[in-house]
């Protein structure tokens, strides 16, 4: 498991393998229909994208990779595709970045992330993934981790050294992938996800002075539920509160989880556990897990830590269950915005939208207070495809059952639903209404323990095929995809079998990040 010198195999022309993959999604994006297509959501012009990889602040710009189907819109043999932005808010289309041309990714660059190595170099470690039979995933998967680094200032040319962590097959259930990065102190870590010879999900560390060379340290943690069997796209940071005490915030996305009550509805479910650890030991969770995000559509997600000190994670907006609309028109897969995490004395932690996402506000519509009879349905705005509504509940002097907004509400009758559910005490994104896709609700808690309790604060960001709400400035967060009708889109604001009344509203229409439309190449 240690000491292996990076073994170099090409088997495709890299040059070739590339212009390929642009060439299939420079013809997908040219039929690609827009009608959910985001304008503020990193997406690829065409082709199926998931997880955020390679996460980074180099040379002046945000670098955001992401796993990238080029030549249909389903999954397949990943490549990476790659977005930069000097200011997180406008973004610029980069060629794709790598292909599978090594025998050890012959299948597939699955996910990894960035580090700027002591010399200031960019350097990228990922997974190689195969196919364990040569041709299918019936036998399972045969998974190493790779290097790779940037060869100019834009990180846009990478350049592959090859294998760094070969995979112990006898004590692996074939998962073996994702690693991440950091250093502390003089020593560099990776962490990884692993699925035990005995299907346990598990995430092991490894240590390195020279991010070549790298050593066995342990497990660093084992799921204690026996069917979660594998905890893909590991995430491992220390947060600092105010009164200047670390926390550790160990992430993953664990496979096999079951749904119970409101928790884990999703296939795979994407969360954090706070603890503490100190390198040469092993990490001891404070607090009980936790969901990253309660909507449909959250998984894998990656953070990295600004220069500024931030630490910045975006999540893939997974559409998990089919019917999966946006296949139709030549795209698949977006990103959720970027979310800032921050932790508090209590080890609680927040994730709330960047402050530049503040910076794609067009205007800014207030509506003062609005009391709202029972039943009553009041359109807040008409032209809502990509708005920000910043919105407070006054629960105290409400006697609603739910109150809440109609987003995506069209002539037909379609719409989804985010609200405020007083018998739940949660916020609901329910998508009974929804015109097309997926349906079910989902729901986060609103604690009444805080001093939140008479007044619940929501920022819900709408984009062409979404919607992303923030409870209570970050406590919790919810991602789902909504895919509207034809035609005029508007929010509605409805008070269901009660009184409502709403003490402040804010609408913003919001610009685009600049990816929906074709840039000179
Ligand atoms: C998570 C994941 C990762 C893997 C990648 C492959 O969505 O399954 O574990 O590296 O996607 O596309």
């Amino acid at each position: 498991m240690s000491n292996h010198i990076p073994c170099y195999q090409p088997i495709r022309d890299d040059e070739m393998a590339l212009s390929k993959a642009e060439k299939s999604i420079k013809a997908l994006s040219a039929e690609r229909n827009d009608r959910w297509y985001p304008l503020f959501h990193i997406a690829s012009n065409g082709g199926w994208i998931n997880d955020p990889n390679g996460l980074c602040f180099y040379k002046g710009r945000w670098h955001v990779y992401y796993q990238l189907h080029p030549f249909s819109a389903t999954w397949g043999p990943m490549h990476w595709g790659h977005v930069s932005s000097a200011d997180m808010i406008t973004w610029r289309r980069e060629p794709i970045a790598m292909a599978p041309t090594l025998e050890q990714e012959k299948d597939g660059v699955f996910s990894g992330s960035a580090a700027i190595d002591d010399d200031g170099t960019l350097t990228f470690f990922y997974t190689g993934h195969r196919w364990a039979n040569g041709h299918d995933g019936s036998d399972g998967e045969w998974q190493v981790q790779m290097l790779a680094e940037a060869t100019d200032d834009n990180a846009i040319h990478l350049k592959k050294l090859g294998m760094i962590i070969d995979c112990p097959r006898e004590a692996v259930d074939s998962h073996f992938r994702d690693p991440k990065v950091w250093k502390q102190g003089d020593t560099w870590y990776l962490i990884h996800g692993v699925s035990s010879a005995n299907k346990r999900g598990q995430i092991w560390l490894y240590t390195s002075n020279d991010l070549v060379h790298w050593n066995f340290d342990r497990v660093l943690f084992e799921h204690d539920d026996p069917q979660v069997f594998m905890l893909e796209c590991p995430d491992f940071y220390p947060l600092q509160d105010n009164a200047g005490h670390t926390w550790w915030v160990l992430c993953f996305s664990a496979m096999g989880s079951k749904a119970k009550g409101f928790m884990n509805r999703n296939v795979n479910n994407a969360g954090y556990l706070v603890g503490s650890w100190e390198p040469g030991s092993a990490f001891h969770p404070l607090r009980e897990f936790k969901l990253w995000d309660w909507g449909h559509n959250f998984y894998a997600p990656q953070s990295f830590r600004a220069p500024d000190g931030r630490q910045i994670m975006y999540g893939w907006m997974s559409p998990f269950i089919p019917p999966i609309p946006m296949q139709d028109d030549g795209w698949c897969g977006q990103l959720t915005l970027p979310r800032e995490i921050t932790v508090d004395e209590q080890g609680d932690v927040r994730s709330n939208p960047v402050n530049e996402i503040t910076q794609l506000r067009i205007d800014d519509i207030t509506c003062g207070s609005l009391s709202l009879n029972a039943n009553e349905h009041r359109v807040l705005i008409e032209d809502a495809q990509a708005v920000e509504i910043e919105m407070d509940i006054d629960i105290a002097h409400s006697s609603a059952e739910r109150v809440g907004l109609k987003i995506h509400s069209t002539d037909d009758g379609a719409y989804t639903y985010v609200a405020y559910d007083a018998q739940i005490q949660r916020v609901v994104i329910d998508r009974q209404a929804t015109a097309y896709g997926d349906r079910g609700y989902r729901a986060a808690p609103v604690p009444v323990e805080t001093e939140h309790l008479n007044s619940l604060k929501l920022r819900i960001f709408v984009d062409r095929g979404s919607v992303e709400v923030f409870i209570n400035e970050g406590t919790e967060a919810m991602s789902s995809y909504s895919f509207p009708s034809a035609g005029r889109r508007s929010a509605i604001l409805m008070s269901e079998s009660g009184e409502a009344l709403i003490s402040s509203v804010h609408i913003h229409h919001l610009k685009s990040i600049g990816l929906d439309t074709d840039q000179p190449a």
